[in-house]
């Protein structure tokens, strides 16, 4: 039985469900019906356009929020079709490294390093490097590291623009800590985003491959995303072009996120022609929660 979009979405959510070509950026504050409008449009994309499921890439915050709407999306379409592709940043870039990884010197059997293995590597740098780790507190400098990764700068560039020496402190850990990660056949949680957007920035034919691939590209808590994970997503439009983003635009959010709004901000000068729907109605406030 076909799905009764008409009746099931506001008209506002058709309106981002039915825009399937080019860039699309939803905005509205929590409850209004984002996430609903997204599992919908891949449903109708499935549906309606006939698009295969491995041909969409679809992210999500969490694990969680993935299995979710891939369990909603199976129930709309009443069938075992499954959204291969549909995930966290970490989940979609950790499979793109496993397969594709070995281009830039990622082993396929790679490791992932958590927050506390980064710390601990971070600490006993600092150790072997003859300092205190009272005065330069591990937490901290993983921290930054992190912060680098996540804005795509690497140990060089950082090195060339440190401005005192505790930039400068950093920036070899930085330095050794990635050599140290690669010896162990590791990688940390945010080169998992950042080593995918050098693999497709470096390597022409992977580019090509994933930006043909994914005709249509669909991104749940855009307001989340950082640096990294936008010029991820930018990568992948290089073909199609096809991409549609939901974002919370709640003023009192922004204000306390700061950096975060920038890539809502920056959407629209990467896609001149995107289309910006806000949803009016809201789900929470009125029904019961
Ligand atoms: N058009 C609609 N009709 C009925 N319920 C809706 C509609 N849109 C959203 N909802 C419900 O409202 C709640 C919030 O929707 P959700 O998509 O999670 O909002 P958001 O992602 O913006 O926070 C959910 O329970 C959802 O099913
Ligand atoms: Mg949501």
């Amino acid at each position: 039985m076909a799905i009764d979009f008409r009746n099931e979405l506001n008209p506002q959510q058709q309106a981002g469900v039915f825009a399937t070509e080019g860039a699309v950026l939803v905005l509205a504050g929590a409850g209004s019906g984002k996430t609903r409008m997204l599992t919908y449009k891949i449903a109708y994309l499935i549906e309606e356009g006939g698009i295969a499921p491995h041909s969409i890439l679809a992210v999500t915050f969490t694990n969680k929020a993935a299995n979710e709407m891939r369990e909603r999306i199976k129930f709309l379409l009443n069938s075992s079709i499954s959204v291969k592709w549909l995930g966290t940043f970490h989940s979609i870039c950790g499979k793109i490294l496993r397969i594709d990884g070995d281009k830039i010197g990622i082993p396929s059997d790679y490791l992932i390093y958590d927050a506390e293995d980064s710390r601990s590597l971070v600490r006993e740098i600092i150790i072997d490097l003859g300092h205190d780790i009272k005065t330069i507190a591990p937490k901290k400098v993983a921290n930054a590291i992190s912060r680098l990764k996540r804005k795509l700068i690497s140990p060089d560039e950082f090195s060339n623009a440190a401005k005192n020496t505790a930039e400068k402190l950093v920036s070899d850990i930085y330095r050794r800590y990635d050599e140290l990660l690669r010896r162990a056949k590791a990688v940390d949680f945010d080169d998992m985003i950042s080593l995918v957007v050098k693999l497709l920035g470096t390597n022409e034919a992977v580019m090509k491959k994933y930006s043909e691939k994914f005709q249509y590209i669909l991104v749940d808590e855009f307001q989340d995303t950082n640096e990294s994970q936008f010029a991820f997503l930018r990568h992948l439009t290089a073909v199609h072009k096809n991409i549609t983003v939901v974002g919370d635009d709640d003023q009192s959010i922004y204000s306390w996120r700061g950096a975060q709004v920038k890539n809502i901000l920056e959407f629209p000068k990467i896609f001149p022609d995107c289309k910006i729907i806000k949803l009016e109605k809201n789900y929470r406030s009125t029904g019961h929660i």
